[in-house]
């Protein structure tokens, strides 16, 4: 059952994107619907895969006005933060599986020292790690994150399992639930009857030949 009828906000993951042809790709998807871009974060140490980092970012910042949804799958978040604010990042979600921000008090100052400038913060857990980690934090954080696969790499299958943690953290949560991992017109469905209202999409979306017509049915099915 849907808590509430907000808009869905459909974010395209670059991860998925040609590497080759990003600026081409990003001015794409944003003229095809999307509202946010979202930016996979990884150090090879907090996930098994390397990305991309703030110089990156900063090549594509210059290219849309989406804003930037950068979700870092890295060890030490705390560390990047002037890196990635310089770069134009908007949203920052963090892990709370992260080996720096273990400590509920450094988390917790971390994710208002965010908001402080003026960037909106979010939490995320991988499939393992129980929502219920992420409650102490409710009232610091901006988005939640929900991992519909283990991260590190597009082109997963979703997890079915994961629908009950989106359900749960629905009753607690009135912010942006986010879903990202095998999104599908079929799993964003699933994922928005549960309370989700934010779908990350790279396989579903850059795979596609035609982005616009990806972006709107996620966001009919997420709706529907
Ligand atoms: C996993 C990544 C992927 C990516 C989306 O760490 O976060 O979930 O954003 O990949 P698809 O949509 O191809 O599953």
């Amino acid at each position: 059952m849907r808590m509430s009828r907000h808009p869905v906000v459909i974010a395209p993951s670059l991860l998925a994107a040609d590497f080759g042809r990003l600026a081409e790709e990003v001015k794409a998807v944003e003229q095809a619907g999307a509202d946010w871009l979202h930016l996979d974060v990884m150090d090879g140490h907090f996930v098994p895969n390397i990305s991309f980092g703030p110089v990156v970012i900063e090549a594509v910042r210059k290219v849309t006005r989406m804003p930037f949804d950068a979700q870092l799958m890295i060890e030490h978040p705390e560390q990047y933060t002037d890196a990635f604010v310089k770069a134009g990042v908007n949203h920052l979600t963090v892990h709370v599986e992260a080996e720096g921000l273990r400590d509920p008090n450094v988390l917790r100052k971390y994710l208002r020292d965010l908001r402080k400038r003026g960037v909106m913060p979010g939490l995320s857990v991988k499939p393992a790690t129980p929502v219920e980690a992420l409650r102490p934090f409710v009232d610091d954080i901006d988005q939640l994150l929900v991992m519909t696969v283990e991260p590190g790499f597009g082109g997963q299958a979703f997890l079915p399992a994961m629908v009950e943690k989106i359900r749960e953290c629905r009753q607690w949560f009135t912010g942006i639930i986010s879903v990202d991992g095998g999104i599908t017109p079929q799993t964003a469905k699933l994922a928005g009857q549960a309370g989700a209202t934010m779908l990350v999409a790279g396989t579903s979306i850059f795979r596609q030949p035609d982005y616009r017509a990806a972006i709107a049915a996620l966001r009919a099915a997420a709706a529907s």
